[in-house]
C-alpha cells in the first residue's frame, strides 16, 4: 500500500489530503500537524476549516484511509510521498521583513524529514505550500548534508477557498515541477502523476522544471491580483466620472482576449496568498537586480491599499465627515464568502480605520468568531466600541449605516424593507462588494454607496 503523509493540516493540506484519500481508497493518507488543537478539531465534528462540501467527505474517509495526528515523526517515517504544506508567511523581522517569505517552518520540516524518514527507501518530497523560487534547493541542501537522496517536486496548489472541494475535484490544471534530467527525478514525477491521474485527465497535468513550477504559482497569483487592482483603479475613475464599474467590467470582459473572471471591483483583495505572493515576487525581483520589475508589481499592492482607504474615506465623507459614536453594522468579516478565513481580509484594515474615527461597530459574520475578529483588530472582546451579533438584522438595529465587507449570499436575501425601519435615519448602505440591489434599496429610502458607482442617491 502506498503511504502519503502531509505535514501541515491547514486550509491547503486538510482539504487536499481529504480529496486524495477519497479518490484513492487504496492509499493511506496521514495528515500531521504540530498544532494539537487543530488536529483535535480535524478529528471532531467541528472541523477547523469551513469549506462547502468538506464535512461530508471527511466523514466518509476519516478513520478509513485518512488519519490526523500530532505525531509528525511517525507519520513521516514510512511514507512514500511526503507533502510539505506548512505556512510560509511574510517575514516580519530582519532581512526582507515585510516582503520575503519566512521559510523557518519549511526548513524545520525539511530537517525533520531528513531525521525521521528511512533513507534506504525511494522517497518523494512534495512542496505544496507556496515557496519562493529555488526553495527546493534549500530543501535539497538540508537532505544532502544529512546523507539523504530524496527526490523533491514542486506541486503548487491553485484551489481557491470557498470553492476548494470543487477546485480539487475538477482543477483547471495540475502543475508538477521536477528534475526530469535523471532517472530518479522522472520516477518521482511519474509517482505523483499516477496519483492525480486517477481522477484528473492526463492532458490537464503539466510537468515542468522545478523553478518554472515554483515561479508559476507566484505569477498566477500576481496576475489574478493584478486584474483586481486594475478594475479597482478604474472604479475610482468611475466614481469621478459617473461611469458604472460593473458595466465597464461587463463590456471589457466580453472581449474573449480579456475574459470576464476576476473583474469584480471590491474593497480590495484579501486572503493568505495574493499579497504574500506579490511581496515575494517583488522581493525576488529586487534581489535579482530588477528594481523596475519590482516597482511594476508593487503598484498592484499599493492600489489594493488605496482601495481600502478610499472606501473608508468615502464612508466618513458621506456621513457628514463624522462617524464618532455612530453605530455601523459590519456585514461580513471573512476575506471572501463561504470561508471562515480572515487572513489579510480587507475588513481588518477597514474596521481599524473606522475604529480610529471612533465609530461603534456591530459585527455579524456567519462563520467568523468574535475571538478571531478581536484578535485581527488587536482589541479585547469586552471593548465597548464593538458588539457581536447573532444575525445581520440584529447588527443593523439602531445603526446609522450598514457596511458590507464580504459578499455572503445571505446578505442579498435579507428583507431590507424591515431592516430600514429599525435603523437611524438617514440610513446608509456602503456596499463594498457591489452585491446588493441598489435600485431597490434606494426605493426603500436608503442612501446607497457602491464601489465605482458614483453617487447613487
Ligand atoms: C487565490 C487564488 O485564486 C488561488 O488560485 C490560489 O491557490 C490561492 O489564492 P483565494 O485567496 O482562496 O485564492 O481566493 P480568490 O477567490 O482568489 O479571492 C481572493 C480575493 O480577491 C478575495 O478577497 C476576493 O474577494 C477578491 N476578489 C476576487 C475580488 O475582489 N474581485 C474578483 O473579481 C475576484
Ligand atoms: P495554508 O493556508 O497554507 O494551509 P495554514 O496556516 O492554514 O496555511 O496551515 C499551515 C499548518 O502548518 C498550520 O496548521 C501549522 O500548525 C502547520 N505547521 C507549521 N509548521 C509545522 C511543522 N514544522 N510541523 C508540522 N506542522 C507545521
Amino acid at each position: 500500500m502506498i503511504k502519503i503523509c502531509c505535514i501541515g493540516a491547514g486550509y491547503v493540506g486538510g482539504p487536499t489530503m481529504t480529496m486524495i484519500a477519497r479518490k484513492c481508497p487504496d492509499i493511506r493518507v496521514d495528515v500531521a500537524d504540530i498544532n494539537a488543537e487543530r488536529i483535535a478539531a480535524w478529528k471532531s465534528d467541528k472541523l477547523p476549516v469551513f469549506e462547502p462540501g468538506l464535512d461530508e467527505i471527511v466523514r466518509e474517509v476519516r478513520g478509513k484511509n485518512l488519519f490526523f495526528t500530532t505525531d509528525v515523526d511517525s507519520a513521516i517515517s514510512d511514507a512514500d510521498i511526503i507533502f510539505i504544506s506548512v505556512n510560509t508567511p511574510t517575514k516580519t523581522y530582519g532581512y526582507g521583513a515585510g516582503s520575503a517569505s519566512d521559510l523557518s517552518y519549511v526548513e524545520s520540516c525539511a530537517r525533520r524529514i531528513a531525521d525521521s524518514a528511512d533513507g534506504n527507501k525511494f522517497r518523494v518530497i512534495v512542496e505544496k505550500s507556496t515557496m519562493p523560487v529555488r526553495t527546493a534547493e534549500v530543501i535539497r541542501k538540508i537532505f544532502t548534508s544529512r546523507g539523504r537522496n530524496f527526490q523533491i517536486l514542486s506541486n503548487p496548489e491553485f484551489l481557491a477557498e470557498g470553492t476548494a472541494m470543487k477546485d480539487l475535484e475538477n482543477p483547471d490544471r495540475i502543475l508538477i515541477g521536477g528534475d526530469d534530467s535523471c532517472e530518479e527525478g522522472r520516477r518521482a514525477i511519474d509517482a505523483l502523476v499516477s496519483i492525480y491521474s486517477r481522477w484528473i485527465p492526463k492532458e490537464k497535468i503539466i510537468t515542468t522544471n522545478l523553478w518554472s513550477s515554483e515561479l508559476s504559482k507566484l505569477t498566477a497569483n500576481a496576475f489574478l491580483a493584478q486584474r483586481i487592482s486594475s478594475i479597482n483603479s478604474i472604479s475610482a475613475l468611475c466614481e469621478a466620472t459617473g461611469a458604472d464599474v460593473d458595466e465597464v467590467a461587463l463590456a471589457i470582459g466580453s472581449d474573449s482576449r480579456i475574459g470576464s473572471k476576476f473583474l469584480k471591483s471590491s474593497i480590495g483583495f484579501g486572503g493568505s496568498c495574493f499579497k504574500k505572493d506579490l511581496l515575494n515576487l517583488i522581493y525576488l525581483c529586487d534581489h535579482f537586480g530588477l528594481p523596475q520589475v519590482a516597482q511594476y508589481w508593487r503598484g498592484v499592492v499599493e492600489m489594493n491599499d488605496f482601495q481600502k482607504s478610499r472606501f473608508c474615506a468615502n464612508v466618513v465623507e458621506s456621513m457628514f465627515r463624522n462617524i464618532k459614536g455612530k453605530r455601523l453594522a459590519i456585514f461580513g468579516f471573512a476575506f471572501k464568502e463561504d470561508t471562515n478565513d480572515t487572513r489579510e481580509s480587507p475588513a481588518i484594515d477597514i474596521c481599524k480605520l473606522l475604529l480610529s474615527e471612533r465609530a461603534k461597530l456591530a459585527f455579524y459574520d456567519p462563520k467568523v468568531s468574535p475571538g478571531q475578529i478581536c484578535s485581527d483588530l488587536g482589541i479585547d472582546e469586552k471593548d465597548s466600541r464593538v458588539e457581536f451579533c447573532k444575525s445581520a438584522c440584529e447588527s443593523a438595529k439602531g445603526a446609522d449605516a450598514i457596511i458590507v465587507l464580504t459578499h455572503w449570499k445571505e446578505f442579498r436575501e435579507l428583507d431590507y424593507s424591515e431592516i430600514i425601519k429599525q435603523m437611524n435615519k438617514p440610513a446608509w448602505i456602503f456596499d463594498g462588494r457591489n452585491c446588493l440591489d441598489h435600485r431597490l434599496l434606494i426605493e426603500l429610502g436608503f442612501l446607497v454607496r457602491g464601489i465605482g458607482k458614483g453617487n447613487l442617491s
